[in-house]
């Protein structure tokens, strides 16, 4: 005899009558003397059984004996309820008993396993195969699978080819620590674990693929945030004969479809921004523009609106930029206290904030009246474009930081005036990133991206003389001020090749042993290509309207890089740790 007839979420009004047999775990036994009540649930839903003394006693003394969790399968006859349940679709009926086999006991678990648990995080994460019994988590893992489905279509039906490529591999450059793994028959060598496929997928490119994609596992080991594990997933793509133009057209398509099919949305046209506008109206090169409330400079390299009035601290200042809060001009002076004191927590790290309010009857109030004048505030309202009502927030100090923290200062109000709506989506490409980032501490500069971008095309004679003001071919992907996705045309060249490698201070010797392989492969016909990898974690998580990768993950790690369940990373024993020095079997 088969386990099940149905599934838990399957029966309704018209199966009564009918018998059938159901499997699943015991998610609640109400025992009530003369009558008993189990909701039976699995995958599927949650079916209600029904026992009663009168029409069955033996049954109803089985169910006395089940406990939560249980695994059970009973059969009986689904009959219409007499009190209906309409929160779950399956609450119509109910399964009057008539066989019940207890298929194996449990212990009680160590939370509750409902939409709300009790559970704290790390106690769900030691028992995470009891939190995906959750309805929440379950529809999470659901989410995830049924945008693989749509992805590999979508790619698919655009002539991309799924290709794996190696997990042991030697390090590629994407800017994190790799994790490593030694290897036995090779003692003293260590093979690096992917932080993405980028060199393989442009090897796929000479190799004539032409269009590749995977749904890959990458590891990066670097400090962990709410956006960011140790190992994640990337949608991998990478495509020959392709412009810039045509990628972002291509991804912009799957990323619209995504929207449409799962989510029912039809967005618009993604707008595009370059880096440097992002940093100047956003301070930050992944702003969430589902709000306006961009920066406006008061003092920079292009404007002095409020030096000279014996205010130190924005005489001393490089910049000093602002923000306009519309219709906030009522906040009381608790509430500037606390976004004072917000922006000088150490993780924000300003010295202080000032602020004007545009009044009734258009009268500036500011927290410096006393070095600036109404002739003088009425300029700053100008630069804001202030009306009755408005609250502008004013930081200053050098002008990267007051750019990082005005960034976070922005989203944190945006947050407060309730402009950051998860059921809202605005996408945009941010495009022209700068080639290099010159790293202070070393002396020398870094790709911003990786060392296979190429520069804009109109930049590449600046690559000798300033290299500093060369704006890579490279493009990235943001939603509601996260980093979805980012990528860039390649270099196919392999003298461009080797110029990058000079500029981020590689030697001959030292870039042909790193990357040896691709700088040969390019002797045999590299097509122009280019390609891009979106975080398939964060397109969940913000497709479910979470913050948290962790939660569309099956088994992730905790803030510390552990996995509380298996408990990972853990000692290897003597012998193994002799084996793999001596390189023995
Ligand atoms: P990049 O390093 O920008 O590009 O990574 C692509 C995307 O992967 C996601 N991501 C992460 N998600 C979760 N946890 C992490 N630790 C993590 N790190 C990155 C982000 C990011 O936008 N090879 C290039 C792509 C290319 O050029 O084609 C690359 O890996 O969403």
């Amino acid at each position: 005899m088969s386990y099940r007839t149905h599934h838990c979420g399957a029966l309704r009004m018209e199966h009564v009558g009918t018998t059938v047999t159901l499997s699943g775990w015991v998610a609640k036994a109400r025992l009530l003397g003369s009558m008993a009540f189990v909701d039976l649930r699995d995958r599927y839903g949650i079916t209600q059984l029904s026992f009663n003394e009168e029409e069955n006693p033996e049954m109803l003394k089985l169910a006395a004996d089940l406990g939560r969790e249980y695994v059970i399968q009973a059969t009986g006859i689904v009959t219409e309820r007499s009190s209906k349940n309409n929160q779950i679709p399956t609450g119509d009926i109910e399964i009057k008993v008539t066989g019940l086999t207890i298929l194996n006991a449990s212990d009680t678990p160590p939370f509750t396993i409902e939409n709300e648990s009790d559970g704290g995080d790390e106690l769900r994460m030691q028992y995470r195969y009891l939190d995906i019994r959750r309805n929440p988590v379950r529809e999470n893992l659901m989410l995830r699978h049924n945008l693989a489905q749509e992805i590999r279509r979508y790619l698919s039906e655009n002539e991309f080819i799924e290709v794996e490529t190696p997990v042991l591999i030697k390090s590629t450059p994407e800017g994190a620590r790799d994790f490593v793994v030694p290897s036995r028959l090779n003692p003293g060598q260590w093979y690096a674990l992917p932080q993405s496929p980028q060199t393989f997928k442009q090897l796929l490119m000479v190799a004539g693929m032409d269009r590749y994609f995977q749904i890959v596992k990458c590891f990066r080991d670097e400090d962990l945030r709410a956006d960011r594990q140790p190992e994640f997933t990337q949608i991998d793509c990478e495509l020959s004969f392709v412009e810039r133009e045509d990628i972002l057209h291509l991804f912009e398509g799957m990323t619209r479809h995504l929207f449409q099919v799962t989510k029912q949305i039809t967005l618009d046209v993604f707008p595009r921004m370059t880096f440097a506008d992002a940093m100047k109206y956003y301070g930050n090169d992944k702003p969430d523009i589902r709000f306006d409330m961009r920066f406006v400079e008061l003092k920079s390299a292009d404007v002095d609106v409020v030096s000279g009035k014996g205010f130190p601290v924005f005489d001393n200042a490089e910049a000093v930029i602002g923000i306009k809060v519309n219709g906030a001009a009522g906040y009381t002076r608790k509430q500037l206290d606390a976004l004072t004191d917000f922006v000088k927590r150490p993780q924000i790290g300003a010295s202080g904030m000032i602020y004007f309010r545009h009044e009734a009857d258009g009268v500036i109030k500011s927290s410096v009246d006393k070095f600036y004048d109404a002739e003088a505030l009425q300029v700053w309202s100008e630069a804001f474009q202030t009306g009755e009502g408005d609250l502008v927030l004013i930081l200053a100090g050098d002008l990267n930081k007051v750019r990082k923290q005005l960034s976070e200062l922005r989203l944190h109000v945006g947050e407060l005036q309730g402009l950051r709506d998860r059921t809202v989506f605005a996408p945009l490409w941010v495009v022209d990133f700068p080639l290099l980032e010159w790293d202070e501490e070393n002396a020398r500069f870094h790709a911003m991206h990786h060392p296979f971008t190429s520069p804009l095309p109109e930049d590449r004679d600046k690559m000798k003389t300033d290299p500093a003001s060369v704006n890579a071919n490279a493009y990235d992907l943001v939603i509601n001020g996260v980093e979805i996705g980012g990528g860039s045309i390649r270099i196919h060249d392999r003298e461009l090749q080797q110029e990058m490698f000079e500029l981020l201070g590689f030697s001959a010797e030292e870039a042909e042993a790193q990357f040896g392989f691709l700088m040969n492969a390019f002797k045999y016909g590299a097509p122009p290509h280019g390609g891009i990898a979106l975080g398939f974690d964060r397109l969940c998580s913000m497709f479910g309207g979470s913050d948290s990768i962790r939660d569309f993950i099956a088994f992730p790690k905790n803030n510390n890089g552990r996995d509380v369940m298996i408990d990972a990373p853990s000692t290897l024993t003597a012998e193994q740790l002799q084996i793999l020095e001596a390189g023995k079997s």
